[in-house]
């Protein structure tokens, strides 16, 4: 099975396999509000927030749609988007916010719901709200294998018993590692904030952090305390089944925004997520819905070309990029008008937000400052599929061109895919015998330099499947005398002569 095949499976289960990219080169502003979880406060931390200048800490579906402009390039959406920024905390304690490049872009995937091919696309309803991800999130958890090993081949999640709404919203954040010179990565590759010296070395154009929305919906909540139980994910986080009681589909929102983290090459210091979070597990993302209701079912019925390009749908009314980057917010609370926020901000992050390491949920309100520090995995670098007309999904389309226009950074755009190309095995022996459930047989004896690091064995039916996860090991002697251990994983088929091909460094501290 190659890694493109899901793609083209996903657009012959669901039917439809459109989608649009809506972009928003211009913030409104950065600031310390979220009227969802704090509204008609200060919020904990602070957001970049795009689209409608009519946001606010108590914001309405009025003050969104009668805004006088948004950040955004199609004029009819007067939606609210907003998420975590990055920090830099320099080695003297002080911080300062890594430069967003480009703005933002928010897919707008119209993928059907693989239980229900034959089920139509449902429009935000006015006001719809929720939150992806979970900022008090501070591990892992999946499989018990951590951020560092690569997604098993997706296939495997539902057999793997990794589909709970918990696991498919901690793979939907991702933290892709930007070197124009390669191949782009997958999106939602890598579930954490690399290292410092990970980035330094290899992500030169910065990082882009994603994270995918849930697009199955009760069909009767706008919103919900949480604003999470009355949406859920598809099983494959953002295509599949959608789970029961939640058989709308809804568009699947997809976040994407870069951080120039390359500007802070060579310095000492650490990122840090205006949470308080270093690794990246509590990012999260809020959206309400700002679109008339009839008007965005009407795009959603008719604006499916395969490009992606708002452009070439012809009921939207594009802005230009500067008419974009001129909108802002227009009230902005008193609390937070001196604010400091952007630049170099001193040694706090806004609201004396503390760092908290995990891997137990971060606690809110702050708890004095912790000492402790916990080592960042490292999943190395891994290419994108290159793409075709039938992998279009997102990655790499919102590098910043030269151009300003917007008909050429479309244009020049080379889409990736969402599974990387090296992961392209999945990998499992498999014994069929009818009537009874085969005990798997012991793996075939591991090469040289591997090492068997885990063995799950799932049951679907009659048959019992191994899936052995093994590690290459090698010692690589470096100048100070201390061994750095570098692994790479591999996801291998026990009973079919085939690679596998998953790689990822691991730095071992000495
Ligand atoms: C926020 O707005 C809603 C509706 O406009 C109102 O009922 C509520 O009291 C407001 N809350 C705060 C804290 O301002
Ligand atoms: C801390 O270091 C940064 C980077 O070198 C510098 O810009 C900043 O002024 C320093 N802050 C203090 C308080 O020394
Ligand atoms: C991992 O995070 C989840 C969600 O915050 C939490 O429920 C769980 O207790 C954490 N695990 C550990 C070992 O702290």
């Amino acid at each position: 099975m190659k890694a493109s095949t899901p793609l083209a499976l996903l657009g012959a289960v669901s039917g439809v396999s459109a989608f649009w990219r809506m972009e928003c080169r211009g913030r409104v502003g950065v600031a310390r509000i979220d009227p969802l979880v704090n509204p008609g406060e200060v919020a904990q931390h602070v957001h970049a927030i795009h689209g409608s200048s009519g946001f606010n800490e108590n914001v309405s579906f009025d003050d969104l749609v009668n805004a006088d402009c948004t950040s955004c390039a199609v004029t009819e959406d007067k939606s609210s988007y907003w998420a975590p920024v990055p920090y830099f905390k320099h080695a003297n304690g002080s911080y300062e916010l890594v430069e967003q490049v480009g703005g933002m872009l928010a897919y707008y995937f119209l993928f059907g719901d693989a239980a229900n091919p034959n089920g139509q696309i449902k429009a935000f309803p006015e006001n719809f709200r929720m939150i992806a991800g979970d900022s008090l999130r501070r591990n892992f958890s999946i499989g018990g294998l951590g951020a560092k090993i690569p997604d098993p081949e997706k296939s495997l999640w539902s057999l793997l018993g990794q589909t709970s709404q918990v696991d498919l919203a901690q793979r939907a954040v991702g933290f892709n590692c930007l070197n124009y010179q390669k191949n782009p990565e997958g999106s939602l590759h890598r579930h954490y904030m690399p290292e410092k010296d990970y980035l330094d070395a290899n992500c030169q154009d910065g990082v882009r952090i994603e994270i995918m929305f849930p697009s199955c919906w009760n069909g009767k909540d706008l919103d919900s305390r949480n604003h999470r139980d009355h949406v859920a994910y598809p099983d494959l986080v953002m295509n599949g089944d959608c789970p029961k009681g939640f058989d709308v589909k809804i568009p699947g929102l997809f976040y994407e925004t870069i951080w120039a983290t390359n500007a802070f090459a060579g310095q000492e210091g650490e990122f840090v997520l205006s949470n308080g979070d270093i690794q990246g597990f509590g990012y999260h993302a809020d959206f309400i819905s700002g679109w008339k209701n009839d008007f965005l079912q009407e795009a959603v019925n008719t604006c499916t070309n395969p490009s992606g390009r708002i452009q070439d749908c012809p009921i939207f009314s594009i802005q230009d990029e500067d008419t974009q980057r001129k909108c802002g917010m227009k009230k902005m609370p008193s609390a937070l008008t001196n604010e400091k926020v952007i630049g170099s901000i001193g040694n706090s992050l806004p609201g004396n937000v503390q760092i908290q390491y995990g891997p137990e949920p971060a606690t809110n309100p702050n708890p004095g400052p912790q000492t402790t520090t916990v080592p960042v995995p490292t999943v190395g670098y891994s290419e994108g599929v290159k793409p075709t007309d039938t992998n279009y999904l997102p990655g790499q389309i919102f590098k910043e061109t030269t151009s300003s226009s917007l008909e050429s950074a479309s244009a020049t755009s080379t889409p990736a895919t969402l599974t990387p190309a090296e992961e392209s095995e999945a990998a499992f022996s498999a014994q069929a015998e009818p009537g009874i459930t085969a005990a798997p047989e012991a793996p075939a004896a591991v090469e040289d330099g591997y090492e068997v690091i885990r063995t799950d064995y799932v049951t679907e039916g009659h048959v019992v499947k191994m899936v052995i996860v093994k590690e290459k090991v090698e010692y690589v002697t470096v100048t100070t005398t201390t061994a750095t251990l570098t692994s790479t994983t591999q996801l291998l088929k026990a009973r079919h002569d085939r690679h596998a091909h998953r790689h990822q460094h691991r730095h071992a501290r000495p």
